[in-house]
């Protein structure tokens, strides 16, 4: 499928017109976003996957699912390590592939899934829009060194009318499009405070299983593509199999656990770039270079002020609520999220609103969106400028801890500053 001709993304703010607590929880769903539909789309598009790790089997069982459905086609895989491949091919029929260029050159591949390890996201990402392919990216949208890479991508995402759904499950959920039309109407007043955390026992996440100890750099095991531009370190197979561990290629709890807190608050809040982030923690319980304690504190201009944490070594929580001057919105935790969105006003008289979740942290949710959105030219539940913008806070967290400063953001040229 070749690229399809321009479409506009024309970004228009839904308002509702209910004005009492008990009309907005009744609320339809919005549509926040909208974009002129372009046709030529191929109704049964075909899927090649980048990354055959532990998220590329989720991504396979929906596909699988959808395959069923007659919705799409697997048609190719790509991975640096043999054994993760031929097991893929085995499962799906699909090509085998070694080098995710040539899989890119592949014209029977319409859309790519990027599961690779964080630092490929967007240099995959950026190609794959390059070669008019549509792209579901996982989070993060980019290691925490690559802010010009977030920013490139989207501009050359949107230039060349690409559908890109960064892979932040916790968006895709209808409740949001409700709360978001809500505060657009001031239900809680001026949101001023943010809180929202992720918290675990253990570092089970991170420390990744090694499957095979005497796995070595060669005919099996493409060394030099899985660093990609990291740094040119010899071969390792911890580095290899628990890449999580490490700065340079993954950013602790931050860009991994965070960024799902974080995104849906984003989208609610419609936020722009923090003016100023300052990140805390610290490596103070397991043997890793990437920290087990994060905290972020990230201001935007006239607020809100957003306070995100985490800890892996206690998973006693706190919830994601947004305060406002008349009243607070509660998400509750990833771990906890309750029957739905709740809307705690400060007036006496008026009532708490709930709404419910339609499909909470859905994986499967996101995909569908993201195959809808493929054949009617939609703006996606996680487009990539909101991922350039979220990320901008978390790196610069993760900037501002590494370095000891403050990281400050200049809205122009798209670039952190450290002080
Ligand atoms: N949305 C979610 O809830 C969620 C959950 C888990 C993981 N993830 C994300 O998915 C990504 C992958 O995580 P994972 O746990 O599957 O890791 P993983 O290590 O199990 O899988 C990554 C795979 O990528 C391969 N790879 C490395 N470099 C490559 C390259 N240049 N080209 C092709 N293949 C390459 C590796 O060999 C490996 O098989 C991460 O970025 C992670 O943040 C998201």
């Amino acid at each position: 499928m070749k690229p399809t001709s321009a479409s506009s993304y024309d970004r228009r703010r839904w308002l509702g017109t209910a004005g009492s607590w008990a009309a907005a929880a009744a609320l339809p769903i919005p549509q926040i976003f909208t974009s002129s539909g372009i046709g030529g789309a191929n109704d049964r598009p075909g899927i090649g996957f980048i990354g055959m790790g532990g998220r590329a089997d989720t991504h396979i069982d929906i596909c699988l699912k959808f395959k069923e459905q007659g919705r799409c086609d697997i048609v190719a895989v790509c991975d640096v390590y043999r054994p993760r491949v031929e097991a893929a091919a085995a499962r799906t029929g699909a090509k085998i592939y070694r080098d995710y260029r040539e899989l890119l050159a592949d014209d029977s591949v319409d859309l790519v899934c990027i599961a690779t390890p964080d630092r490929h996201h967007a240099p995959q990402a950026l190609a794959a829009v390059r070669a008019g392919k549509d792209v579901y990216v996982e989070k993060p949208l980019t290691h925490w060194s690559q802010m010009d890479l977030a920013a490139e991508l989207c501009d050359e995402a949107e230039r060349l009318r690409r559908i890109v759904q960064v892979g932040t499950q916790y968006v895709a959920d209808e409740a949001y499009a409700k709360a978001h039309a809500l505060i657009e109407q001031g239900i809680v007043g001026k949101i001023v405070h943010v809180q929202l955390g992720y918290f675990r026992r253990g570092d089970w996440g991170e420390r990744m299983p090694i499957p095979d100890p005497n796995a070595k750099a060669g005919p099996d095991l493409d060394w030099e593509q899985f660093l990609g531009d990291a740094p040119k370190v010899p071969f390792d197979v911890s580095r290899f199999f628990q890449w999580r561990l490490y700065w340079d290629y993954a950013g602790g709890p931050a860009t991994d656990l965070l960024v799902h807190a974080f995104t849906p608050v984003f989208c609610l809040l419609e936020l722009g770039y923090p003016e100023r982030v300052l990140g805390g923690g610290g490596t103070f319980q397991y043997p890793r270079e990437v920290p087990d304690q994060c905290n972020i504190i990230a201001d935007y201009p006239g607020g809100p002020s957003v306070v995100m944490s985490n800890s892996l070594s206690n998973f006693t929580g706190i919830q994601t609520i947004l305060r406002g001057t008349d009243g607070a919105i509660v998400l509750g935790d990833l771990d906890h999220p309750g029957q739905g969105i709740r809307i705690v006003p400060v007036a006496k008289e008026s009532q708490e609103v709930v709404i419910p979740w339609s499909g909470f942290g859905n994986t499967e949710k996101l995909w569908e969106n993201f195959l809808d959105c493929v054949q009617t030219r939609q703006r996606p539940f996680s487009p990539v400028d909101i991922g350039v913008r979220v990320q901008a806070p978390l790196n610069m967290g993760i900037l501002s801890h590494r370095e000891g400063k403050v990281a400050r953001f200049d809205p122009a040229a798209r670039k952190i500053l450290l002080q």
